[in-house]
């Protein structure tokens, strides 16, 4: 075993939760930012049955792995249920989130307010990169279902499943 734990060092983990249907670059961005802060990053696939995706859980998790694949720290699970349950079952004690703007910040204080009341686990904020400040899965599937260009704001992987799903539609 290699790496903190080996070291009798605490492990310091973190999870980046969504929907992720699908990831976008914005995603993929604050992903790479927290795995270099971090020694394990989560990315947690939230299931919310009463909204159905574009994407299947299990095609949003493989695509996540695979362009996640070159940090080396980061690994993909979904699950159902509240975030503070996801993170006590894998002693998480840290929420990353991205913000990309001050119309994203009273929401997202709400659940950050939320989380630490139910859990004491603790929200970090990171400001999204400005290239993708206006960047949303959904925002994605509209313009690419209308064949606008959207290569520039998803990875070549997840452009490419976007063309299959959107074409068999
Ligand atoms: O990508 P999204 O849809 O904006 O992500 C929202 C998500 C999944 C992070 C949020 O809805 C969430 O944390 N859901 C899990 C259920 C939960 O814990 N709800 C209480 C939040 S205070």
């Amino acid at each position: 075993m290699t790496g903190p734990e080996s070291e009798g060092k605490q492990v310091r983990r973190a999870v980046c939760p969504g929907s992720f249907d699908p990831i976008t670059n914005g995603h993929l961005d604050i992903i790479a930012r927290a795995s270099s802060l971090y020694d394990e990053v989560y990315v947690a696939v939230m299931i919310n049955q009463s909204k159905k995706g574009l994407f299947e859980i299990e095609e949003r998790i493989d695509l996540i792995h695979q362009v996640t694949a070159e940090y080396g720290n980061v690994r993909v699970e979904s699950f159902h249920g509240l975030l503070v349950d996801f993170c006590k079952q894998r002693e998480i004690p840290a929420i990353v989130k991205g913000l990309r703007a001050v119309s994203d910040f009273d929401y997202e204080l709400q659940m950050a307010q939320m989380n630490n009341g139910l859990s004491g686990v603790e929200t970090l904020f990171i400001p999204t990169n400005p290239t993708y400040s206006f960047l949303s899965s959904s925002l994605v599937k509209e313009v690419a279902t209308w064949g606008g260009d959207v290569a520039h704001l998803v990875p070549p992987l997840v452009l490419d499943a976007l063309r299959d799903r959107l074409t068999q539609h």
